[in-house]
């Protein structure tokens, strides 16, 4: 069954009998090195790509040694050249770079050719501000803990020792005062760690709140918003902490004995009829590139680029200063840096391929995470089944998936984002939501409209989880349209004299200006993408479909201090046209800004949206009301949306899958 891998030659890599592993061995993923390997214009830097990005920027630029790199990845080629080249062509390689000047305060856009060693533009960026980066919370965390004031604010809740408590960073947002609005600021939360390997996120030290200049590294003021008791339940999750463990449960074997369906050529994968790539940014994460579905002996491109645009988390509580709470995951943070390195056998089971990702940390260093991209397959139930009543005679299909997947920790939230692909062309995105709680200690008793309690003393604020992604479509090519589709119902009449009719309504979203959609679930809304240029034999223009799951709206009142930097969560669907820089659905650089530009602003250009290269960016709301359950450690809650095939085939593309053995 798996004898066409082996006729398949150059850097393919022969996944079946040589990568085997599985979670009763637990065997250690071995690195098959890729003596032909052929750089793709997509590919992420290499570890020396990123060492000469990093070194010509040190050079050309004159940067001391307090420079800061937020992120240095691929500066992706045109899609021309990507659709142009064939293996073994020769390719120009160039890094963009995000770069602080810390002494001057200064945001820099840098652009390096790889292959000269030279840089190619040099450019600030005015009035914005750089995220905040791993490398300097560490620094203000021994900062703030020499301080008197904190010292003295400790003392009052008679914490002694500074080796008991964990400093964690939380953005401004654009609450900084007017004297302080051009300093690149910071604010902390304290947590109680009473003993070394406590959860650092269930014992807030409430109320005790540093503010610190970041580039120049210097404490403004601790402010104390007053002493409330320390919750007593230290919310231990680790396994030899827990006073009943049950027995483990019966071993569960995920098994493939030929080796898996799908083959990896460097960053390039092929499973069943899909074909796409890999990649990884510094910001967004895992990004899927060139997502094709294989038609006969055609490759038919579906998305051109799949991203995660943004995460963002609003907080509902008005107590202290947790009304500031509403951080942009990737736009203050560098997300796709926290990512994690996936164990085997925990993260993932069964036959798993890794990839492995390098990047830079804040200081230029090059940092390689190995695992850090997870992709195996899994079997989903059943795909299509019918029993012929007559005959007594079933057919029926097994449903697979591949998933490509990485989980990021981002302080005490920890998020998976997974791409799953299906036999029937269904691409799904999954995100999955786990770790801790953002927390709030409580005195015995207190009224908390905006929270629940979930452990004594220890009250779960209201936020909602927003995400956004970007989905750069290329259905059976770039000349595309996003129709809205809802069913209509009919009033009883002349049209619909017994009552029962009810029909598909279409509209063009025509330009940027009507951009802007919502979910309808009670009339089963969802936008279709199509190519008008083609038609199949049943008169239909190929299509992909993207169906939403169940949205929250914004909580937050409109004009409010989030609303202004986070208009593109006021609506489910936008679509813009192409445009490569625009990237993140609140634009590039949300650190304490006071308005965001991003999308809303974007569509005020109101470009058409016709036959033309589009965007659709996707929110996703999810409503977070703390329960008991949350505690200490969160059940992983899930969100997402499918895109679906609509028309794109003419009849199920997994007709002709082979039965499974039990086949008669
Ligand atoms: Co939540």
């Amino acid at each position: 069954m798996h004898a066409h891998f082996a006729t398949r030659v150059g850097a393919v890599y022969l996944f079946a009998d040589r990568h085997r592993q599985s979670v009763i061995a637990m065997a250690q993923v071995r690195t098959v090195p890729q003596t032909d390997f052929q750089p793709h214009p997509l590919d992420p830097l290499t570890p020396e790509e990123l060492g000469v990005a990093v070194e010509v920027i040190r050079r050309e630029a004159n940067l001391d040694e307090r420079a800061l790199f937020e992120q240095v990845r691929l500066n992706e080629p045109t899609k021309q050249v990507v659709r142009n080249f064939r293996p073994g062509d020769a390719i120009e390689r160039e890094a963009f770079a995000v770069v602080l000047d810390r002494n001057a305060g200064k945001l820099f856009e840098a652009r390096v050719s790889l292959d000269a060693a030279s840089l190619k533009s040099w450019t600030h960026v005015p009035g914005v501000q750089a995220c905040i980066m791993a490398e300097e919370c560490e620094e203000m965390s021994k900062l703030v803990k020499q301080h008197p004031d904190f010292l003295e604010g400790l003392k009052r809740r008679g914490i002694e020792s500074t080796e008991q408590v964990s400093v964690e960073s939380f953005a401004m947002a654009n609450f900084a005062a007017p004297e302080e609005q051009h300093m690149r600021l910071i604010r902390a939360h304290c947590f109680y760690v009473e003993n070394p390997g406590d959860n650092a996120y269930v014992r807030p030290i409430e109320g005790l709140v540093p503010v610190v200049d970041l580039n120049a590294m210097k404490v403004l003021r601790i402010e104390d918003n007053g002493v409330v008791p320390m919750p007593p339940d230290r919310g231990d999750y680790q396994v030899e902490r827990l006073k009943h463990v049950r027995e483990p449960l019966a071993a569960l074997e995920i098994t493939q004995r030929d080796g898996p369906d799908f083959a990896v050529d460097g960053h390039a994968v092929t499973w069943q009829n899909w074909r796409f790539r890999v990649g990884f940014t510094p910001r967004e994460g895992l990004v899927l590139h060139t997502m094709s579905f294989k038609d006969g002996e055609k490759d038919r491109p579906v998305v051109y680029r799949a991203s995660l645009s943004e995460l963002v988390v609003p907080y509902g509580d008005t107590a202290g200063d947790h009304f500031m709470n509403h951080s942009f995951d990737l736009g203050e943070g560098v997300f796709g840096a926290a990512v994690n390195s996936l164990k085997l056998g925990c993260d993932c089971v069964g036959e798993i391929y890794y990839f492995d990702v390098n990047m830079t940390d804040a200081n230029g260093n090059v940092k390689y995470l190995p695992n850090a991209i997870c992709m195996h397959e899994e079997d989903y139930g059943v795909l299509w089944k019918h029993t012929d009543a007559h005959t007594k005679r079933t057919e029926v299909r097994r449903s697979r998936r591949l998933v490509v997947s990485s989980f990021f920790t981002i302080g005490n939230y920890d998020y998976g984002i997974f791409w799953y692909l299906y036999l029937d062309g269904t691409i799904q995105f999954e995100a999955k939501l786990t770790g801790m709680l953002y927390t709030r200690a409580i005195v015995s008793g207190e009224e908390t409209p905006y929270g629940a309690l979930i452990a004594p003393n220890l009250n779960g604020m209201v936020h909602e989880h927003y995400f956004n992604i970007r989905l750069d479509m290329s259905v059976d090519g770039d000349e595309n349209t996003v129709v809205e589709v809802e069913a209509e119902r009919v009033p009883t009449g002349p049209l619909n004299p017994h009552g029962n009719a009810h029909r598909p309504k279409e509209a063009i979203v025509e330009s940027e200006n009507q951009s802007g959609r919502d979910i309808k679930p009670e009339n089963g809304r969802f936008w279709k993408v199509i190519n008008r240029s083609k038609k199949n034999k049943l008169g239909w223009h190929p299509g992909y479909k993207l169906v939403p799951g169940l949205n929250v709206k914004p909580m937050h009142q409109p004009g409010s201090p989030f609303m202004r930097r986070a208009g593109f969560v006021e609506h489910d669907l936008w679509v813009t046209a192409y445009d490569p820089d625009q990237l993140h659905a609140p634009g590039n650089y949300p650190n304490q800004n006071e308005y965001g530009p991003g999308i809303p602003e974007w569509v005020q250009a109101n470009r058409p949206l016709v036959d033309t290269d589009i965007v659709l960016w996707h929110t996703i709301g999810v409503l977070h009301l703390p329960r008991p359950e949350d505690f200490p450690v969160m059940p992983v809650e899930y969100t997402g949306f499918m895109l679906k095939p609509l028309g794109f085939f003419e009849r199920n593309p997994a007709l002709d899958l082979a039965p499974p053995g039990c086949h008669n």
